[in-house]
C-alpha cells in the first residue's frame, strides 16, 4: 500500500529553527550517539525522574539463554503513584487529566485529584471482590473514564490486567478468559457505537458461561434506567462503590522488576491470539520516557490520540505514558466520521488539542471527506501531529500536513504490542521524510537484517529486528514460554519484529509491512490463521484460506478462499452468512471483505496452505517458486 520508494531530496521537511531550540530533544544525532555508547546512563537519566518507595539496584539483568530482560532490578514501586498521587502531591490535583467525549457527544472532564479518588474507589471495589496482588482481571468496557480507572485500579492492587477490546464477539472475549483465567470480569450494561446501543453485558456473559475461574462479573452501568437482574457471581459496580465508602484507601501496592502489569491479547501466526505480558517497572520507564520526548509534552498541552485503550496504543499512550508526564489527554469514543466528518476536527477545535496522534487509516478516512471539513474549524492550536499502526503513505503524509498548517511536524512512531513503547520515530526537531517512520529512538539498536543477521546495504529491504533490550520490552507470552523464545530464536541473535523494512543512506526507515502471516487491517492486527479457524467452524466449510490484500483506505483487506464441505455443495453459505459468521465467532474487524468459493487451495506436499501464492494469483503478481506446490 505505502509508496515507500525513499523520497527525492527536496522531499525531505526541515523544522524550524526555534522548534529544534525549543524541542526536549535538540541535538537527536547526539543524544542517539551517546546513548548507544552508554545506554546505561541514557536509562539511568530517566529513570532518575520518576519516583520510587526502594531505588533499584541494578538497572538491567538480561539473560542471553531466557532472553529475559529484568529492569530496574531492586527497586520498589507503582506505576499509579507516578500517574496520579505525585501529581496530585505536586500541587496539580486541579489539572484536568482525562477529557471523555463519548459517542452521543456527551463530555466529562476529569483532574488528576478525581481520577486519583476514583482510581481508590474502584480498587477498594475489586479487593473487595478478592483481588489482590498477583490475581488477574480482565477489563471489557469500552472507551470510557471507567476503563482507564479500572486499568489503573488494578495496577494499584499489583493486579494484573486483560483489557479486551469493547468491539470482539463472545467468543473472542471467550477464548481470551480461558488463557487468561481472571477472577473478575469488568463489563458495562452496554456500548453506544454511531448511535447505535449494544449489549455488552449480554456478550460478557456468554463469554463467561463456561470461563470457571471468573468468581464475579463486575458490571458498570452507563444506561442507569433499567434495573438490572443479576445472575450468581454479578455484582453492580455502583453498590459495591456505596459500600466501600468509609474504607482506607491504603497506599499503592509495592511492585518489583519480575511483577506483571499487564496482559494483552495479540494476533500471531498461529490461530490462538497470544497473551503479551508487560512488566510493571520497566514498562513505567519505557513509556515515560518515551512520551515525555516523543511528543514533546508540556504543562499547556492537550493531548488527543484516537486509539482505544483496549489496544496497546491506548495503553501507552493514552493511559500510561501521559498521565506518567502529567498530561491532559482527550479520550474519544466512536468513529472519526461520527456524526459526521468534522468530528475530530471540532473535538480539536473545542477542546484546543495541540497533540493529535492518529492513525493512517483515520487519515486516509477524513482525506476521503476532503479539505472543507478541517477548514470549517479553527485548528490553529495544533503543533504536533502524529501516526502509528500502519505504513502512512506519502499521499497521505501530505495531505494531512497540508490540512493542519502545512509546517507541523507528523510523528510517524513504529512500534508493537510486544515493544511496548515507540522504537523508531520522528523528533519534533528532527528532519522528516513523507513515508518513513524515522530514526530509532535513544538506547534503541534497531536494525534491518538478511536471515543471518547480517546488516542490509542501505536501500535493499530486510527483516526488522531488535538487538539489545528496552525497558518496557514484554517478558514473555503468557503460559507459552515456548511462544516467547521464537521472537528470539526465528533470527539468531536478536528479536524478530515481523516486520520487513529498507533504510536510506541517511539511517530513515521506511517500513513495508509484515513478513509473517498477520494481516494489519485499518491497524488492527489479525492472524490468517485465526481467521481461517474461524471459518471452518461453519458447519459448510471443510478449508479456508485468508490473506490481506492492499487496500486504498484501510492499508489491507481480508480476502478468504473457502472450500465447502461435499454436502454443502448444491446449497452454498451466501457470502453473507459466512461473512456473519466471521462476525460472530470474532468480531467486526475481522469480517472478511472478499469471499471466493474454490475447488481446493494450493498447497504444499506436506499439507500447509501456500497462502502466497494465492496472494500473488490475486495481485497479478509472478507466483515465485513453486517446486513444493503439492498440484
Ligand atoms: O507491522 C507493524 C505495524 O503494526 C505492527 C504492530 O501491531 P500492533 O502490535 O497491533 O501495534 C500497533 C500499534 C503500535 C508492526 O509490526 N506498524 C505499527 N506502527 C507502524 C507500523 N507499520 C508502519 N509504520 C508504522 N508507523
Amino acid at each position: 500500500m505505502a509508496e515507500t520508494s525513499p523520497p527525492h531530496p527536496s522531499d525531505i521537511f526541515l523544522p524550524s529553527p526555534d522548534a529544534v531550540h525549543r524541542s526536549r530533544v535538540p541535538d537527536y544525532d547526539g543524544l542517539y550517539a551517546r546513548s548507544i555508547a552508554d545506554p546505561h546512563s541514557f536509562w539511568e537519566e530517566r529513570a532518575r525522574l520518576l519516583s520510587f518507595t526502594r531505588r533499584h539496584e541494578t538497572l538491567l539483568d538480561w539473560n542471553p539463554v531466557t532472553f529475559e530482560g529484568r529492569w530496574l532490578v531492586g527497586a520498589q514501586g507503582n506505576i499509579t503513584h507516578n500517574a496520579l498521587d505525585r501529581h496530585v502531591a505536586e500541587g496539580y490535583g486541579t489539572k484536568t487529566a482525562l477529557i471523555w467525549s463519548g459517542d452521543g457527544g456527551e463530555e466529562e472532564s476529569i483532574t488528576y485529584a478525581e481520577l486519583l479518588e476514583r482510581t481508590i474507589r474502584f480498587s477498594l471495589v475489586l479487593k473487595k471482590l478478592g483481588v489482590g496482588k498477583g490475581d488477574r482481571v480482565a477489563i471489557f468496557l469500552p472507551p470510557t473514564p471507567a476503563q482507564v480507572v479500572a486499568m489503573l485500579a488494578c495496577a494499584r492492587l499489583g493486579a494484573i490486567h486483560a483489557v479486551v477490546f469493547s468491539g470482539f464477539s463472545q467468543a473472542a472475549l471467550k477464548s481470551r478468559l480461558e488463557d487468561f483465567e481472571p477472577r473478575v470480569l469488568v463489563t458495562a450494561d452496554v456500548a453506544y457505537r454511531r448511535g447505535k446501543t449494544i449489549p455488552l453485558l449480554e456478550t460478557a456473559r456468554k463469554a463467561r458461561e463456561g470461563a470457571a475461574a471468573v468468581t464475579s462479573l463486575l458490571i458498570v452501568e452507563r444506561k442507569g434506567d433499567s434495573p438490572h437482574t443479576l445472575l450468581p457471581g454479578e455484582h453492580l459496580f455502583s453498590e459495591l462503590r456505596d459500600s466501600v465508602r468509609h474504607e482506607n484507601p491504603g497506599d499503592p501496592e509495592p511492585m518489583g522488576a519480575d511483577d506483571p502489569l499487564f496482559v494483552l491479547y495479540t494476533s500471531g501466526t498461529t490461530g490462538k491470539p497470544k497473551g503479551i505480558v508487560h512488566m510493571h517497572l520497566g514498562y513505567m520507564l519505557g513509556t515515560f520516557a518515551t512520551t515525555r520526548e516523543i511528543f514533546d509534552l508540556r504543562d499547556s498541552d492537550v493531548y488527543f490520540c484516537v486509539a482505544d485503550p483496549g489496544w496497546i496504543t491506548g495503553h501507552s499512550y493514552i493511559v500510561y505514558g501521559p498521565l506518567l508526564n502529567r498530561a491532559t489527554v482527550l479520550l474519544a469514543e466512536g468513529t472519526p466520521d461520527y456524526p459526521d466528518a468534522g468530528r475530530h476536527w471540532s473535538l480539536i477545535e473545542r477542546h484546543r488539542v495541540t497533540i493529535y496522534y492518529s492513525t493512517p487509516t483515520t487519515i486516509r478516512l477524513l482525506m476521503r471527506f476532503g479539505d472543507d471539513w478541517p477548514k470549517k474549524f479553527d485548528i490553529r492550536c495544533l503543533r504536533i501531529l502524529g501516526s502509528v499502526g500502519e505504513p502512512l503513505n506519502p499521499e497521505a503524509w501530505h495531505w494531512f500536513r497540508r490540512v493542519t498548517g502545512g509546517h507541523l511536524p507528523l510523528i510517524d512512531t513504529w512500534w508493537q504490542t510486544e515493544t511496548g513503547m515507540i522504537m523508531v520515530t520522528p523528533f519534533v526537531s528532527t528532519p522528516e521524510k513523507p513515508g518513513s517512520a524515522g530514526r530509532p529512538f535513544p538506547g534503541v539498536q534497531i536494525d534491518v537484517v538478511d536471515a543471518k543477521c547480517r546488516t542490509v546495504p542501505p536501500g535493499e529491504t530486510g527483516t526488522v529486528v531488535i538487538r539489545t533490550p528496552w525497558p518496557s520490552m514484554f517478558r514473555t507470552v503468557f503460559r507459552d514460554p515456548e511462544r516467547y523464545r521464537k521472537y528470539w530464536t526465528e533470527i539468531p541473535g536478536a528479536f524478530f519484529s515481523g516486520d520487513s523494512a529498507r533504510r536510506d543512506e541517511d539511517g530513515y526507515f521506511f517500513f513495508l509491512g509484515r513478513v509473517d502471516d498477520v494481516i494489519k487491517v485499518a491497524g488492527h492486527r489479525l492472524g490468517t490463521a485465526e481467521i481461517e479457524s474461524a471459518l471452518i467452524t461453519h458447519p459448510h466449510i471443510a478449508e479456508a484460506a485468508a490473506i490481506g490484500k492492499p487496500h486504498e483506505l484501510k492499508g489491507e483487506i481480508i480476502k478468504v478462499f473457502v472450500v465447502l464441505h461435499p454436502h454443502a455443495e448444491k446449497t452454498p453459505p451466501g457470502h453473507d452468512e459466512i461473512k456473519k459468521h466471521v462476525r460472530t465467532e470474532l468480531g467486526a474487524i475481522a469480517e472478511p471483505h472478499e469471499i471466493d468459493i474454490v475447488v481446493s487451495l494450493p498447497k504444499t506436499r506436506s499439507g500447509k496452505i501456500m497462502r502466497r501464492v494465492l496472494k500473488a494469483r490475486e495481485m497479478g503478481l509472478p507466483e515465485g517458486d513453486l517446486s513444493t506446490l503439492e498440484d
